[in-house]
């Protein structure tokens, strides 16, 4: 029998885990964080909103996930969503409904923040027409109303928290105010027809009220489970070549979120013991934005099919390419990762050959460091080392020292190129199909 998650002994070496996505999302972080959730008390998402998509396989059943933690699928951890998300109600009790559907219930281990910020219907017409009337440099947002909903929670007059929603009188002045403002830049911009402050105002102040016995004040919940010695999962969405500041700016999205878990939680940073990254065999990304690796040829074609790259939020294809050890490099040093888990492999077999970018030429000069530019990035010319593929399929082996002596020699040209160790290594999106190394 192949146990379905870590032995407790080698993950209380961890202490408090971050996972962190190191590439542009899609690392396959949902898996790794069900697969260790089991031996945590706690599970906390600290960023983002419904622009993460996690797809996770228990056995036969399949769970996509947006905003509620994924460990909400072990019914002793408690589920913890910060301040630092930005939360769409509506889409947070569809996820809950539809969890239930599924037999996975969130009654009593759901905790959500007071403070965290709200998302709106004008938030994501915002977003949604910015992008569709975008004459050009298109970001390529998922449309969730992320990037609006983060630019009033900086604009402080125009936030409503959660806490809001709890209070009509509080709910009602502030829809009344922020509304009208809301239409007249959308008209002037858009010529878009005037959203009413007033059924928002009854649909949200509903959402609160079926939220109400998840809300509290998740700070203070995690001090105390700090203090008594609590294990902490923090879950990472999106990735650190889409952090706002640390990213590839402006095709980013607009939360911290390879850096920034002090903000999103409020505990101080040495809450953490171990950031733990998460890595893709391969590179992918989803919007614009520069990509060195890109493959628009038939490899980035097998690759998409083989690794089923289409969006878990949006369905849009995902771009896919040669992995990145240049930009690797860059997120393993911005994120503080001190290993990483290598996703996917699998995808990787059948091929003669593989490459790993090791670095970029910029205007005739090699570079080894992640230009801090995206334009830059833009001309950035990846730099290749060679090396052999396999044609073995990866199905069945249960250890690293099964694994074909050509994926062992990729993984460990990967280690030398990024410079921390692969820990885990997945051939499959099951949770028996990971090798702990
Ligand atoms: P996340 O956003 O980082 O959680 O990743 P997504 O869920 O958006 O995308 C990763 C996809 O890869 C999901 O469909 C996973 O089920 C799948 N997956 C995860 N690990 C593996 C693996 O090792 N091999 C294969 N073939 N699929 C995997
Ligand atoms: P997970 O957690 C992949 C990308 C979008 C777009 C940019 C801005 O599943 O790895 P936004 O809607 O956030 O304003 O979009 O960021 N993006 C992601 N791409 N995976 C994600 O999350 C992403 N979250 C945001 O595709 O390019
Ligand atoms: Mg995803």
């Amino acid at each position: 029998m192949v146990p379905e998650s870590p032995s407790p002994a080698a993950l209380r070496e961890l202490g408090n885990v971050s996972i962190v996505g190191l590439q542009w999302g899609d690392e396959g972080k949902g898996k790794i964080i069900d697969l260790l959730s089991s031996e945590f008390d706690l599970a906390v998402r600290w960023n983002g909103g419904s622009n993460a998509g996690h797809k996770v396989e228990v056995g036969d059943k399949k769970y996509r996930f947006h905003l509620i933690p994924i460990g909400i699928l072990r019914p002793n951890v408690t589920c913890v969503i910060c301040s630092g998300v930005v939360i769409d109600p509506l889409k947070t009790l569809e996820e809950i409904d539809g969890l239930s559907t599924q037999g996975v219930t969130v009654e009593s281990n759901l905790k959500l923040s007071l403070n965290a910020n709200v998302v709106f219907p004008y938030h994501k017409l915002q977003d949604q027409l910015a992008e569709s009337k975008a004459a050009d440099g298109k970001i390529g947002t998922t449309g969730r109303g992320i990037g609006p909903c983060y630019a009033d929670k900086a604009n402080r007059s125009t936030a409503i928290r959660l806490a809001d929603l709890l209070e009509d009188s509080r709910l009602k002045e502030k829809l009344q105010r922020i509304v009208p403002e809301k239409n007249a830049i959308l008209h002037a911009l858009y010529a878009t027809q005037p959203l009413d402050w007033k059924p928002m105002f009854e649909q949200y102040r509903a959402c609160g009220e079926q939220l109400r016995p998840f809300i509290c004040d998740t700070t203070q919940l995690l001090h105390r489970a700090l203090k008594e010695n609590k294990r902490m999962l923090f879950e990472g969405a999106n990735a650190v070549l889409l952090d706002v500041d640390h990213g590839t700016v402006p095709y980013v999205t607009s939360s911290n979120c390879g850096t920034g878990l002090s903000v999103g939680t409020g505990l101080p940073g040495k809450a953490v013991d171990t950031t733990l990254g998460i890595i893709k065999a391969y590179s992918t990304r989803v919007g614009s934005g520069p990509m060195p690796t890109e493959l628009n040829n038939g490899i980035g074609d097998k690759i998409r099919e083989r690794g089923h790259e289409y969006g878990t939020t949006t369905g849009r294809p995902r771009r896919c390419g040669w992995i990145d050890a240049v930009a690797l490099r860059y997120s393993v040093a911005i994120s503080g990762a001190s290993a990483a888990s290598l996703m996917l492999l699998d995808v990787l077999s059948t091929f003669d050959e593989l490459k790993i970018c090791t670095g970029y030429k910029v205007n005739r000069q090699v570079r080894e460091w992640f230009p801090a530019d995206a334009l830059e990035l833009q001309h950035a010319e990846p730099l290749y080392e060679t090396v052999p593929g396999w044609h073995e399929s990866l199905d069945g082996i249960r250890r690293f020292e099964d694994l074909p002596k050509n994926a062992q020699g990729y993984i460990s040209r990967l280690e030398g190129h990024i410079g921390i160790p692969l820990k885990i290594i997945s051939i499959g999106p099951g949770r028996h199909q990971t090798l702990i190394r």
